[in-house]
């Protein structure tokens, strides 16, 4: 159906109510009792793919400052990995964008750090709200009163992990020193042309679950902007962001895939899984018998590379 059609149909009201809106909230309560095995089958994954359209065209985007610790294991798993390409010593640049509360960069550092001592890890956390930039470079946690935003941060950890993480402050938990070390905040915008002149450029480069609030043009520019900083031959990790704009991204400027973990990243984050088809960020099912399976669920690319 044209977009224009899909267009007026979702903004038709009768008396004040929306047809489309009654007629989503009545597939929702359906499609909440059906297995995901059964989501993922052909005809029920196309008529999801329209609900999707229709959510997306009604809803407006906006930022917020939802996020979790060790949000997305695979995801961290793979940076673990890459990390190994550096020699012993040496030094890791990373930049994570979009940092939030620092539930992903102290993630990233207890990951890598834990692993590879040896190195040297080098992170640039940059967020465009100092408010909550503020927040995160404190590193302290209400245990029952998530700061900021209603959702806690640790719904995703085990009992052991947050002693890892973690020093018990009251009802409050800090992060620990050996985490925190080797940060420099930055209040900043992924959208300014200057941040590879501020940041320099990186090993690895963290976009998050934030490009998905853009609408695509605006995604994909910052996208584009975002990718100069990483080094060549470098990572850019990068999900949460409207896949066609992702795919056309790396299409033009030829990024290679990982096809490591590529699966279990793409299924790694629940909150993102779990959502589709009834919110715009909502994440697709993969689907392999697209042809462009390996590069449009693809979620870390290597930018740059000789050959
Ligand atoms: C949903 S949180 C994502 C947190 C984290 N990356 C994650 O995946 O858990 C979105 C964050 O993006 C930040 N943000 C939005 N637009 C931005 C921009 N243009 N540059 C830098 N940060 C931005 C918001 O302030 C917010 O903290």
């Amino acid at each position: 159906m044209p977009q224009t059609v899909l267009d007026r149909m979702v903004k038709f009201t009768i008396l004040g109510k929306s047809p489309v809106n009654a007629y989503l909230l009545l597939n929702q309560r359906i499609w909440k009792h059906l297995p995901y095995s059964l989501v993922n089958a052909p005809p029920i994954r196309s008529y999801g793919a329209f609900l999707q359209t229709l959510v997306r065209l009604q809803v407006a985007r906006t930022q917020n400052f939802g996020t979790l610790f060790l949000r997305n294991r695979p995801q961290l798993e793979l940076m673990r990995r890459l990390s190994h390409q550096k020699a012993a010593g040496s030094t890791l640049k990373i930049a994570v964008l979009a940092c939030s509360k620092g539930a992903e960069v102290y993630s990233i550092l207890r990951t890598i750090r834990a692993d590879r001592p040896d190195l040297k890890v080098v992170m640039n956390a940059v967020d465009i709200s100092k408010e909550v930039l503020e927040f995160a470079e404190r590193g302290v946690y209400s245990l029952d009163t998530p700061e900021l935003t209603g959702q806690p941060v640790f719904g995703n950890m085990t009992e052991d992990e947050m002693q890892d993480l973690f020093d018990w402050e009251g009802d409050k938990v800090r992060v620990k020193s050996w985490i925190r070390k080797g940060i420099t905040w930055h209040l900043g915008d992924a959208e300014d042309p200057e941040i590879v002149n501020v940041l320099g450029y990186q090993d690895m480069v963290v976009a998050n679950n934030f490009l998905c609030h853009m609408y695509p043009p605006k995604a994909e520019n910052c996208l584009r902007n975002i990718a100069r900083l990483v080094k060549p031959g470098g990572n850019l990790f990068v999900s949460g962001i409207d896949l066609d704009v992702r795919t056309k991204v790396a299409k033009d400027l030829g990024w290679i895939a990982l096809s490591d973990l590529l699966e279990e990243i793409h299924e790694g984050d629940h909150f993102l899984r779990d959502d589709w088809p009834w919110q715009y960020w909502g994440l697709e099912p993969l689907n392999k018998t697209r042809h462009d399976w390996k590069i449009r669920y693809a979620s870390v690319f290597q930018i740059g590379a000789e050959g």
